[in-house]
């Protein structure tokens, strides 16, 4: 049976994960998976039905989540209706990153992403890929910034969307996110031991891919 080949890439908040992920998928002709997309489209059905944790448990069964591909591009079905377009506010940020904490929603996400790198070649980027959802990944990454460097990045990715935004808000928001997610009980963000944890602080794009890119083919 053919085996698939796999890289995590994990991270922070605005570490460039999805960007840098993007581009090497493109590259290498792998699938990008963006994990944080799924979480996403659980927090955005949750606020905008108004419902709370314990009424998310009993309608999970019935959400249909996918994501599907154009490309190596990702889009983001639920119930059928793509919202890929939805889910990139800040609102849906932070309550992304509170409702990861839930198990029930970590365990239902995982088949999904599991699911993708069996019948694929995939870069899969999140917080928990090298830990828990591909630990026998064939290349691990932990990419990581300054705080200061990843709100300007979050900032600027915002603006171009033409969304309204202030510094200090991005800022805050993803130090509480840091924290959310990288204290929770249940797969919380962490570098794998065997990850190479890189720090993209001071680095462009151009320079963070190509160095990637030279790893990933020295191992892969
Ligand atoms: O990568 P992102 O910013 O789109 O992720 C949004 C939130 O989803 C993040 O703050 C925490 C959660 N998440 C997670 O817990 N595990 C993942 N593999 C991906 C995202």
């Amino acid at each position: 049976m053919k085996r698939f080949k796999s890289i995590a890439i994990d991270g922070p908040a605005g570490a460039g994960k999805s960007e840098v992920s993007k581009i090497l998928a493109k590259n290498l002709g792998f699938l990008h998976v963006d994990t944080g997309a799924l979480y996403r489209a659980i927090a955005w059905y949750m606020l905008n039905n108004s419902i709370d944790d314990k009424e998310m448990h009993n309608k999970l069964d019935k959400m249909k989540i996918e994501l599907k591909f154009q490309n190596t591009e990702q889009l983001l079905f639920l119930n059928g209706v793509d919202i890929t377009d939805k889910i990139r506010t800040q609102q849906i940020s932070e309550a992304a990153s509170q409702i990861s904490s839930f198990g029930f929603i970590r365990d239902f996400l995982l088949s999904t992403q599991r699911n993708l790198a069996k019948h694929n070649n995939v870069i899969m980027d999140g917080r928990d890929i090298s830990t828990i959802v591909l630990p026998d990944a064939d290349v691990k990454i932990f990419l990581t910034a300054e705080v200061h460097e990843r709100a300007l990045r979050r900032m600027k990715q915002l603006k171009e969307n033409g969304k309204n935004c202030n510094f200090e808000e991005i800022l805050e928001s993803i130090r509480v996110r840091d924290k959310n997610d990288s204290t929770r009980k249940i797969a919380p963000l962490k570098p794998s031991k065997d990850s190479l944890i890189f720090d993209t602080t001071g680095l462009s794009l151009d320079e963070v891919v190509s160095k990637l890119l030279k790893y990933i083919k020295g191992v892969i």
